[in-house]
């Protein structure tokens, strides 16, 4: 998303050395045992540079003892599971995995992945659909019943390096360097790292699930996985099965000037928001800020990214933001950091010590941020805001990769009528069937409105905001679930 002023949510944010010495360490492939705490390092002959360290959590047998405090103590409702770090040179990726709560040897494998660029997928963890969700003031946490790992695996992976608890060691490229696309080789990479340490989750469906940046990130992520697929040994396949994503930004151009239907129009139901003649002034707006983004699309030169980015905030952000209503939910305030009072309690439960030993997090790792605008800042360099990411969605439903778009009707920054002109104009072969669906044929289940054609659907959830799991978390996990069953919605 050409830059705006603030940072994008999920846009959608020891030593190791000594901390290892106190525990045996084994390396090698096989199974991994929940023995209490153990620490694995991994490594890969074709991504030698690339190494994964995995500490190992058994909440049923505590038996193997270290001075760590226990992942359930922090977070109630934690299955066992694995975090860990991976480590590439001088970059360290930080994430935590959960088993699920009900079948973890058959149930699919779900990566998740907050956007930003520049957030951490710790929110999604404690704010959204993780075990636990962190409570008011911070101290604590209290179990999800509507936790993602009741039907799945699912791990939080932060990236790229300079987001949450992942980190560099190198401090002249402290993080997002490059954009979503190397950050794609770094998380291909993740991935054939841990399909060798657990090579019993390959029978697992795989999907990559996020919000927000998530548009950019999860298509070019998944393209990636599915090229590289095309050119390995069945071996080396990764089995990638579908993608989810939800309040996404997936062209710029094309979803910018929607913050315009969302403030102005009753497009939400609780609208309109602005003023009539502060709407008239960013009516006649829409336009040009459209015009100015497809100018720097086809000429991405900084010096005309900068004046479309200039234009298009003040004359149709700026006014919004004024209003101090929450631009990741129009039905609420903006109070605290990022527009949520909650997200002020998950950054002070995340810098404390106790928390941060139970999640295995490096002492090098800085101090827990949700989004880091350092991160954000290498992404407006490279304009990776502009990257459309159509084609490549519509190049995963060619290779037969389902793809889910759900979409919190509250949401400002990434609205549903944005989200709505993108897949409405796809170009997929599915295209013209899947028009129809949207405009003649949407169905109705108990969170709002669906419809799809062949490998892709959409989904409106009502009332829900940026984050959905967040909002509206049985809806959420229902609309999670159906797709994981390849069911349609009630
Ligand atoms: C550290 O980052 C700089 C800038 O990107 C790079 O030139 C250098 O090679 C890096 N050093 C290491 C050890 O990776
Ligand atoms: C906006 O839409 C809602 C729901 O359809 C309706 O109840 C409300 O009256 C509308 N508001 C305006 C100003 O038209």
């Amino acid at each position: 998303m050409t830059r705006l002023s603030i940072p994008l949510l999920s846009l959608a944010i020891s030593t190791s050395a000594s901390f290892l010495s106190q525990l045996p360490i084994t390396s090698g492939t096989g199974e991994l045992p929940f023995g209490g705490s153990e620490v694995r390092v991994l490594t890969h002959e074709s991504h030698p540079d690339h190494s994964l360290i995995i500490t190992a959590h058994n909440v049923n047998d505590p038996s193997i003892k270290d001075d760590r405090p226990s992942i359930t103590d922090v977070c109630p409702g934690a299955t066992s599971g694995y975090t860990g770090y991976l480590t590439s040179g001088p970059k360290h990726f930080y994430f935590a995995y959960f088993e699920s709560r009900s079948d973890p040897t058959s149930d699919p494998l779900v990566l998740w992945l907050n956007g930003g660029p520049g957030c951490s997928s710790m929110v999604g963890l404690f704010m959204e659909l993780g075990p636990c969700i962190v409570n008011e003031g911070g101290d604590s946490a209290r179990e999800n019943v509507n936790s993602w790992i009741n039907k799945a695996n699912v791990f939080f992976l932060d990236q790229p390096i300079g987001v949450g608890f992942s980190y560099s060691s190198n401090h002249s490229a402290p993080g997002g360097q490059g954009g979503t696309f190397a950050a794609s080789e770094d998380v291909y990479a993740f991935m054939r790292l841990w399909y060798k340490a657990f090579p019993e989750s390959k029978s697992l469906p795989f999907s990559i699930a996020g919000e927000s940046y998530g548009g950019h990130y999860i298509p070019v992520f998944a393209d990636h996985i599915d090229k590289m697929n095309k050119i390995s040994t069945l071996d080396d396949q990764i089995p990638l099965e579908s993608v989810l994503i939800g309040n996404g930004i997936f062209s710029d151009v094309k979803q910018r000037s929607s913050s315009y239907d969302i403030s102005c129009t009753n497009a939400t139901g609780i609208g309109p928001l602005l003023a009539e003649d502060v709407c008239g002034k960013m009516a006649k707006a829409v336009g040009r800020c459209e015009y100015l983004l497809s100018a720097c699309h086809d000429y991405p030169d900084p010096l005309v990214c900068e004046a479309a980015s200039n234009y298009c905030s003040k004359e149709l952000d700026s006014p919004y933001f004024r209003s101090g209503r929450n631009y990741y939910d129009v039905s609420k305030p903006c109070e605290g950091y990022l527009c949520y009072p909650i997200m002020n309690s998950i950054t002070k439960f995340l810098r404390t010590e106790k928390v941060r030993g139970a999640l295995g997090v490096d002492k090098e790792a800085p101090p827990f941020e949700g989004c880091s605008n350092k991160v954000g800042d290498e992404f407006v360099k490279v304009n990776d805001y502009i990257i459309d990411t159509r084609p490549y969605v519509a190049s995963l439903l060619h290779s037969g990769i389902r793809a889910m778009i759900y979409v919190g009707t509250y949401d400002w920054i990434c609205n549903f009528v944005g989200n709505e002109r993108v897949f409405g104009s796809l170009k997929w072969n599915g295209m013209p069937d899947f028009r129809y669906q949207q405009e003649n044929n949407k169905q109705v289940w108990s969170g709002g409105l669906w419809w799809e054609s062949g490998l892709l659907r959409y989904v409106r959830i009502n009332g829900a905001g940026h984050m959905v799991p967040w909002d509206k978390p049985a809806e959420a996990l229902h609309l999670f679930t159906a797709w994981l069953d390849n069911k349609g919605l009630k």
